[in-house]
């Protein structure tokens, strides 16, 4: 049986449990807007760094008092979009796939990450072959991998991403430019759960998507417009950008605990709370 939460069917509310994470984090020290690389990105428009250090400070404070573990990766003044490392590696079962960057703005970013693994003693550490953005792009839902693809992530590195990590890739084609990253159109909450916004996707892929997972919350426009699906979820919170209000609600009737904040300076970027974070499952 599937529930359609559009139609706001009772949701059972259990109440869920979450485990402590490990993510990492850049410090948005050289956060700019100076070229355009989404239709986020308006280099005309001004950008306020300090107000993007402190709603980023605001983001890794929240996480600490959550219980989860925040590495940071040294921000580099040539990289102003570095704050944004769910796109610089995957990292599944201690496995790291680093990124290839489609655009040429951001390739100066991948060494600092493959340099990251590395110095930590990750043995298993890879650069992908194709553009591949990292958990921008591939999202872990149980044993399979979402994987993105259509304006970032090439279809051939999802071949590759099955490869290494030994998981289901599952590939899903994004249509909608403002919605270029598979994680500004969808979050897993748990492994039966997503929540997502079906126009950003290919007929093909949402029946895909109704087809793998049992509950799924349908986000309105609205919602999706501030990047409400940019989210982090540790299995009992959700963390998302606080204008979306209708979708904490929703994550609520299933018994997860929103917590909405504020990441509008990094929005003009086209990023938020998930751009600005890479889980790491070691
Ligand atoms: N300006 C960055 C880009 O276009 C934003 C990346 C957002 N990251 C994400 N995981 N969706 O590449």
């Amino acid at each position: 049986m599937q529930n359609e939460t559009t139609r706001r069917a009772p949701v059972v509310a259990r109440r869920r449990t979450g485990r402590p994470r490990r993510y990492l984090m850049c410090p948005p020290t050289h956060f700019r807007v100076d070229y355009s690389i989404n239709p986020w990105m308006d280099p005309s428009a001004p950008v306020d760094t300090r107000l993007a250090v402190e709603q980023w400070e605001g983001l890794r404070r929240l996480y600490e008092d959550l219980g989860h573990a925040v590495e940071l990766i040294a921000p580099q003044a040539e990289s102003p979009d570095m704050v944004f490392t769910a796109n610089g590696a995957t990292v599944v079962d201690g496995r790291v796939l680093v990124a290839r960057f489609r655009h040429a703005e951001r390739a100066n970013e991948a060494p600092a990450y493959l340099d990251w693994f590395a110095d930590r003693g990750y043995r298993d550490v890879r650069a992908a072959s194709f553009p591949s953005e990292g958990e921008g792009d591939y999202l872990l839902a149980g044993s399979w991998l979402l994987a993105g693809c259509g304006f970032r992530t090439d279809r051939r590195a999802h071949g590759e991403a099955q490869e290494f990590f030994g998981r289901p890739v599952i590939g899903l084609t994004l249509t909608d430019p403002r919605y270029y990253h598979l994680d500004t159109a969808l979050a897993v909450l748990d492994d039966d759960t997503i929540m997502y916004y079906p126009p950003a996707f290919s007929g093909g892929s949402i029946a895909v998507l109704e087809e793998l997972f049992a509950c799924r919350i349908v986000a309105g426009d609205a919602d999706a417009g501030v990047f409400g699906l940019n989210a982090v979820c540790d299995g009992r919170h959700v963390i998302l950008p606080r204008s979306a209000t209708g979708l904490a609600e929703e994550v609520r009737r299933h018994g997860f605990e929103p917590i909405g904040v504020d990441m509008s300076e990094l929005l003009k970027a086209g990023g938020s709370v998930k751009c600005c974070t890479l889980e790491l499952r070691d």
